[in-house]
């Protein structure tokens, strides 16, 4: 993670929405086109398109008084066990209509745009119902033809209990798994299946249930592990096969071990970690463990309203002990592989979709020194410019 490839007055090779050739502009084959349209990056940095691999951007309403109410020292699973938390947020999704949705989501995309990031995941998780699960998948394809950036979507009906099941979390797992799973698979609309897999929302045995029920139908898995309690969730995901785990702050050395054997991604989701004021994830545990580690902003309306690309990055080089090619790779390649998408996005070479970001500095190092501010200056999506500062 900490190497990276840098070339000095490089040029990019791009056909159609592909990357065809990359390397130092004086090697620059003939282009075969008689009018090529040409960037000139005026000697700035290219990196990747930023892929923000963990996030919950569709939601209705906000939760700024349980964050002030955070802010004076109320734990967040106090919060969640009064009946506030994720039920809030998913009362105002359930009021929420498609286009009420569309719009805010829309907005929440375009301002990640100019943040650099040109793929993002977003889990749905605040309807709970069938229809309104749904719903919220709809507006992600929905939005996926309207706008640029490439949305992955995730299935997370096991974000919380629902209250037609409160106390039931086993009654919820198995409406899931006969109703929903079979939906969501039948339509389309979600690559992956994630679970709160935490101490009083879903506990292992349940979590593992729904994971295996979802990899049934040929969902790829993601979990919310070990993030308030080491309940051994990172250990589930090894042996579930998921392609992620995230959050991890109380995960277990001897599960990231079997993650890293697994081939499982740590995702670290250090602005979470700043908004509920946790210690920051053990990127050196992950690391030392074999694990690859991917860096993602959580966008949600509760535990972290941010998608700060600018903080986390700063978050993860001052406080978390990251280098900065190591936060780099972090949000690009490894936030690709967490979508099992490496193959085809995440870095600069040839046969990848042309994502890019002219950076509005002589080096990828100012995403961290140039401390919380968005120094994305040009943003090049499947080969089109599509978000310009200057
Ligand atoms: O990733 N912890 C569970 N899910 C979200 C928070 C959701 C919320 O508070 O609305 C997370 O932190
Ligand atoms: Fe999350």
């Amino acid at each position: 993670m900490d190497r990276l490839t840098v070339i000095k007055d490089a040029a990019i090779a791009i056909d159609l929405e592909r990357i065809v050739w990359v390397g130092p502009e004086a090697d620059l084959p003939p282009i075969d086109d008689p009018a090529p349209n040409e960037i000139d990056a005026l000697g700035r940095t290219v990196v990747p398109g930023f892929v923000d691999s963990h996030t919950h951007f569709v939601f209705g309403g906000y939760r700024d008084e349980e964050f002030l109410w955070r802010a004076e020292g109320v734990p967040y699973m106090e919060i969640h066990e009064r009946g506030g938390g994720i039920a809030t947020s998913v009362n105002a999704t359930r009021a929420a209509s498609v286009d009420e949705l569309m719009a805010l989501a829309g907005n929440r995309l375009a301002r990640m745009l100019e943040l650099g990031v040109t793929t993002v995941e977003g889990k749905s998780g605040y309807g709970l119902d069938l229809e309104t699960e749904l719903r919220q998948l709809a507006v992600m394809s929905r939005l996926s033809s309207l706008q640029p950036v490439d949305i992955v979507p995730t299935y997370l009906g096991a974000h919380s209990i629902p209250m037609e099941f409160k106390g039931d979390p086993s009654g919820y797992v198995d409406y899931m798994i006969a109703t929903v799973l079979p939906r969501v698979h039948e339509q389309s609309v979600a690559r992956f299946c994630d679970i709160f897999c935490e101490k009083g929302v879903f506990e292992l045995e349940e979590s593992r249930r729904y994971l295996e029920a979802a990899a049934a139908l040929g969902f790829k898995l993601k979990l919310h592990a070990d993030e308030l309690y080491r309940l051994g969730g990172a250990g589930l995901a090894a042996e579930t096969g998921a392609i992620s785990a995230d959050h991890l702050l109380k995960a277990d050395p001897v599960d990231l071990v079997k993650m890293a054997n697994a081939g499982v991604v740590a995702t670290c989701l250090p602005l979470t970690a700043f908004v509920l004021r946790e210690p920051y994830p053990d990127v050196k545990a992950m690391m030392t463990a074999g694990c690859a580690v991917a860096l993602a902003s959580d966008l949600n309306p509760g535990s972290c309203y941010s998608q700060s690309i600018p903080l986390m990055f700063a978050i993860a080089v001052l406080y978390m002990g990251m280098s900065a090619e190591a936060a780099l790779t972090a949000l690009t390649l490894n936030g690709a592989a967490a979508l099992d998408l490496a193959g085809d996005r995440g870095s600069l070479e040839p046969g990848k979709l042309a994502d890019a970001l002219i950076l509005d500095a002589p080096s990828y190092r100012h995403l961290a020194y140039h401390t919380g501010m968005n120094i994305v200056d040009t943003v090049i999506k499947r080969g089109k410019v599509v978000s310009i500062r200057s």
